[in-house]
Parts: structure tokens; C-alpha cells; sequence
């Protein structure tokens, strides 16, 4: 096994990604399938956006109180996993996540839209809604709370930094010749090796 230094797939991350989204056909390209597990190991897998990412992981942000933020207090493993079909490239990523920084969730939640800040406080997310009367009457609270002033962050909201610790790099072949290379995480560094299609 190679070894290789710490910035190699973050780099070859970075370059795939911006090949993603430089294409106008991929409508959704930051768009990553989160898989966590329950206390009983059962998985379960949805999507997030990918909102930054730098030599530390891939950041994401949502309800700390949904299903996936529940699941993540009690079991910090994930996995993640791009598909940009276009390119015939797949990425999985998998690791354990840390809470970002109260200044990266006040400075993303500053960053969003000011109906999607009031949908994070009206949205209990995961938890079962009697009606949809109920949901907008909860939107209309906070429209109000917040009137003429900025919307702060909720304390239920913020993200987390997947650290990573394989990446794998899959690219489409002819006649299922793909080719796949996984990066393995050492202490000062990573592996580097090629596994079978
Ligand atoms: C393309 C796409 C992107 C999404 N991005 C996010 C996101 O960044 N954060 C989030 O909380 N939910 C996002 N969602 C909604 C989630 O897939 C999911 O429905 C929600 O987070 C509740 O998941 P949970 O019940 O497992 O916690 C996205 C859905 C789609 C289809």
C-alpha cells in the first residue's frame, strides 16, 4: 500500500466536484445520500447538501432534533455517497461526524433565504404533523415573531463535518469495467489502493 499525503483526495474530491458542477445537466450536484444508523443498528439513508467541505470533511446542516439528528447523538458512523450520473462518477465517503462551530451554523443560517430561515423554525422536522393548517399556522407564528427583525438561528438547528475516514472513487467503465481506488485515513495521512469493479 502507497501512502500519500493528507490533501490527495480532498484534492481529487474537489476535482470531481467542480467537474459536477460545472455541468448544467446536474440540477442538484452538492445533493449526497447520509446514511446513519439507529440504536438498534438498523440503517436508514436520505438526502443533504453538501454546503462545504475542506481537509476536515463535508459539512451539512439541518434539524438537530429530526430523526437523523437523534440518530447521530447516540451513533456518530455515517456514510455518504455522491452519484453524478452524467459523469458515470460515484463517491462514498465513510466516518464519524462532528458538530460544526456555532460560527459556521449562525454564518450558513445568516447565508439562507429568510422563508427557508422561518421554515426552520416552523418545522418540527420528523416529528408527525396532525395537518398541514397546523404547519402554516406555525410559519405564520414565526413570520410574525420575526417581523422587522433578522431571523436568528434556532438552537435545534446547525450541521455537522462528516470526518472521513475511506473515501472511495468510482468511475464508470465500458462494459462494467469500472474503475474504483479507496483512500484509507492513517494518522498523518492516508493509503492508497485499487480494488476490483
Ligand atoms: C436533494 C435533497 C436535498 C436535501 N437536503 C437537506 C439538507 O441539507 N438538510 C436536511 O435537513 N434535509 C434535507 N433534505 C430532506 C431530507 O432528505 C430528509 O427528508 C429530512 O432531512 C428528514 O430526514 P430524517 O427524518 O431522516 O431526519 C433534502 C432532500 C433532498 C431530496
Amino acid at each position: 500500500m502507497k501512502k500519500i499525503p493528507l490533501s490527495q483526495p480532498f484534492q481529487k474530491f474537489s476535482e470531481w466536484f467542480d467537474l459536477a458542477c460545472a455541468k448544467k445537466e446536474i440540477f442538484e450536484p452538492t445533493a449526497m445520500c447520509l446514511a446513519t444508523v439507529d440504536e438498534k443498528n438498523s440503517p436508514s439513508s436520505r438526502m443533504v447538501l453538501l454546503k462545504k467541505f475542506d481537509e476536515r470533511g463535508f459539512c451539512f446542516f439541518t434539524n438537530l432534533t429530526s430523526r437523523k439528528g437523534g440518530e447521530l447523538e447516540k451513533n456518530k458512523n455515517v456514510a455518504l455517497c455522491f452519484y453524478w450520473g452524467i459523469l458515470g462518477k460515484q463517491i462514498r465517503i465513510e466516518g464519524a461526524v462532528e458538530d460544526v462551530t456555532e460560527q459556521e451554523a449562525n454564518d450558513y443560517f445568516a447565508s439562507r433565504r429568510r422563508d427557508s430561515q422561518i421554515g426552520a423554525w416552523a418545522s418540527k422536522q420528523s416529528q408527525e404533523m396532525q395537518n398541514w393548517q397546523e404547519f402554516e399556522e406555525r410559519i405564520a407564528k414565526f413570520n410574525g415573531e420575526f417581523e422587522g427583525k433578522e431571523v436568528s438561528r434556532p438552537p435545534f438547528w446547525s450541521g455537522f463535518r462528516v470526518v472521513p475516514k475511506t473515501i472511495e472513487f468510482w468511475q464508470e467503465g465500458e462494459f462494467r469495467i469500472h474503475q474504483r481506488e479507496v483512500y484509507e485515513r492513517f494518522e498523518d495521512g492516508w493509503s492508497v489502493k485499487k480494488i476490483y469493479p
